[in-house]
C-alpha cells in the first residue's frame, strides 16, 4: 500500500487550519492528534514532525502518546477494524484462540492491516460485554460467545459482502 496517498495537499491544508485553532487551547496536543487521525486516517512520522514543530513538543513525546493510545495509529487503518477483546473475562474464556484464528485467516498480526486495506486487526481492552465472553468486534458490532467456527463464519461473510454495512 502506498501510504503517502493518504496525505494530500488538501488534507494538509485542513490539518494546518486545525492546528492553528488548537494552538489557542490550553492543551493542544491531544486535540491535534485526534484531528490528525481523523483527517489522514493515521499519524505517520512525517505528520508527527509537523505537530512537533508547530506545538513545540518533542517527537519522542508525540510518538509516545500516539503509540500508547489505541485510538491512534502510525500506519493506515483498514476500512474495517476487527477488535478482539483480551480483557480478563474474555481472555480466560479463550479470546487468544480467537485472535490466533483471525491472525491466521487474515494473514496479519495484531495491530496490522491486511494487504488489500480492508481490515485492521487489533486487541482491545474490556468492551463491557463480559457476559458474552469471549467477544470480538467489527466496527461497532459486537460478536459474543465467539468460537473458532463462528469467527471463521463471520469473516467469510464479511469477505463475501465487502461493501455491506454491518
Ligand atoms: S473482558 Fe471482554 S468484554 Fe469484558
Amino acid at each position: 500500500m502506498n501510504t503517502n496517498s493518504h496525505i494530500t495537499s488538501e488534507k494538509l491544508a485542513l490539518f494546518n487550519l486545525q492546528i492553528e485553532k488548537n494552538k489557542k487551547l490550553p492543551g493542544p496536543l491531544m486535540p491535534t492528534l485526534h484531528d490528525a487521525q481523523h483527517i489522514f486516517g493515521y499519524i505517520p512520522i512525517s505528520i508527527q514532525k509537523i505537530i512537533s514543530k508547530e506545538l513545540n513538543e518533542s517527537i519522542a513525546k508525540i510518538n509516545g502518546v500516539v503509540t500508547f493510545y489505541g485510538n491512534f495509529s502510525v500506519v493506515p487503518k483498514g476500512k474495517k477494524t476487527i477488535g478482539v477483546c483480551l480483557g480478563t473475562a474474555c481472555y480466560v474464556r479463550g479470546s487468544q484462540t480467537i485472535m490466533d484464528t483471525l491472525e491466521d485467516e487474515l494473514k496479519v498480526k495484531s495491530g496490522e492491516t491486511t494487504k488489500d486495506g480492508e481490515f485492521t486487526l487489533c486487541a482491545t481492552r474490556c468492551v463491557g460485554a463480559c457476559g458474552l465472553a469471549p467477544v470480538f468486534s467489527i466496527g461497532e458490532h459486537i460478536y459474543g460467545n465467539a468460537s473458532v467456527t463462528k469467527t471463521r463464519q463471520v469473516l467469510k461473510e464479511m469477505k463475501e459482502n465487502k461493501d455491506e454495512i454491518i
